[in-house]
């Protein structure tokens, strides 16, 4: 009896962290944003790349990050103060804390943009907009969209309004479980358009493109994106995996619940690129550089032609909706618990604040698509620039902060409390890699990817 009673609690604590922590993982950045910058970067060698980064650099933070919210217990902010001042670590390391919360809210703005994005598109499922639809005319109803602000802006705050009512009524278990649940439905889909790919697309075309060796087109700037991407798509180095760390229990197992989130989430984002560039070599006016708008054209030609399409793309848009939702919160939540513990704030009070700060600061990226679209700041436009800064210089570096604090300044005895009953031998694999591997691959690349820009 007693041994069927803690099977279950074990069990069920164990998947609440993995549900909790997919949620968070599996988002735009897998469906969106992957398939696009995999095409902007020419696919292939960015492709091993990202995955590298994954298992040698990411997976081993995610790890960390972890385990810093079991032994912290707090938000991300106090639980990274209270470790420092336990470890008797530099002052400095609070910067993790607070580059983390505006990392946070900065993603969130323009994440409201592209899940408003898709929000419209279950409108256009539902109406018909896309029967039969070609490429070429797929491409026209998205440029207007991005043209139309006004549409933009509604649908952008429709999305935060709905982050900021589920934060406020904190009910995020509630949405990360239904999400879960509906989570493997999207799944299923992805593998339905996938053998749609194959039918009608070029599934083989799209297989070499993205699993080619192409060495020769990787520049330093791909590969900094890659390790970016790497962090964005994980949710990590901005503390929402310290958040969900609070939820395991003390005796779970954090390397295999973490190597469980880090393959969902990779499988995900792959076949979303099978499925979206199988469709981009069968209509040649979509380029396979295309950029954001990569999803919004070639999956509307597949589901406009596929028998029962349109109550298949209808289904798929309000799941990447969920999806991006279950995200959206994780992003926000670390800034609320932050003023709720530290500034005595009411969460409502908090919800409402940090989602309108994080509302106008979206404006910015809506108008980067019409009114803005020209002006650019070394290169970027405002959504853009946002993007970069926050992907692919401050995740990276609050994760290369938590892995120096993890693997040198903490004492070692805390660390192996948390972790090495679950696997000695993956310890110290860990150990290593967060000392010496993954801090070091994040100087390298940050360094070689962002000083080309500055001189
Ligand atoms: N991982 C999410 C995605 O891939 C985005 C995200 C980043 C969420 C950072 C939380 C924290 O869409």
């Amino acid at each position: 009896m007693k041994n069927t009673k803690n099977f279950h609690a074990s069990w069920s604590s164990r998947w609440t962290f993995i549900l909790a922590a997919a949620g968070s993982a599996v988002g735009l950045g897998n469906i969106w944003k992957f398939p696009y910058i995999a095409g902007e970067n020419g696919g292939g060698a960015f492709v091993i790349v990202y995955i590298l980064c994954i298992v040698i650099i990411a997976l081993p933070i995610m790890v960390a990050e972890v385990t810093l919210g079991r032994m912290g217990k707090k938000s991300p902010v106090n639980t990274i103060r209270d470790l420092i001042q336990s470890s008797d670590a530099h002052k400095s390391f609070n910067i993790i804390g607070w580059m983390g919360v505006s990392a946070g809210l900065l993603i969130l703005s323009y994440y409201a943009v592209i899940a408003g994005w898709a929000l419209s598109y279950i409108e256009h499922m539902i109406s018909g907009t896309f029967h039969n639809i070609n490429a070429e005319n797929a491409g026209l109803i998205f440029d207007n969209l991005l043209k139309n602000k006004n549409e933009l802006i509604f649908w952008q705050s429709l999305f935060m309004l709905m982050t900021v009512i589920v934060v406020i009524f904190g009910i995020n278990k509630g949405l990360g479980l239904a999400a879960q649940i509906l989570m493997p439905l999207l799944f299923i889909l992805l593998i339905g358009l996938l053998i749609f790919g194959y039918q009608q697309g070029d599934l083989a075309k799209a297989f070499s493109f993205l699993f080619g060796f192409n060495f020769e087109s990787l520049s330093w700037k791909a590969v900094l994106v890659a390790l970016g991407h790497a962090f964005f798509t994980l949710s990590i180095g901005m503390g929402a995996m310290m958040t969900y760390g609070v939820y395991m229990p003390a005796d779970s197992r954090v390397f295999s619940n973490v190597l469980m989130v880090g393959i969902l989430d990779t499988l995900v984002a792959l076949i979303a690129g099978l499925v979206i560039f199988s469709i981009v070599f069968v209509n040649p006016s979509i380029e396979s550089s295309a950029g954001p708008g990569l999803m919004f054209v070639s999956l509307p030609v597949a589901f406009g032609n596929m028998l029962g399409g349109l109550i298949f793309g209808t289904i798929f848009f309000v799941l990447v909706t969920l999806a991006a939702w279950s995200s959206s919160i994780s992003l926000i939540e670390p800034a609320i618990a932050y003023l709720i513990e530290s500034r005595k704030c009411t969460r409502l009070m908090a919800s409402l604040a940090l989602g309108f700060i994080a509302w106008i600061i979206g404006l910015g990226s809506v108008f980067s698509f019409n009114i803005w679209a020209e002006e650019k700041i070394a290169g970027f436009n405002f959504f853009e620039l946002i993007d970069f800064i926050t992907a692919n210089i401050m995740l990276p570096l609050s994760g290369l902060l938590v892995a120096i604090l993890i693997g040198w300044k903490i004492k070692s005895k805390m660390v192996e409390d948390q972790l090495l009953s679950d696997s000695p031998r993956l310890f110290f694999a860990w150990k290593w890699a967060i000392k010496f591997v993954s801090p070091l691959a994040v100087i390298v690349v940050l360094v070689m990817g962002i000083y080309p820009r500055l001189v």
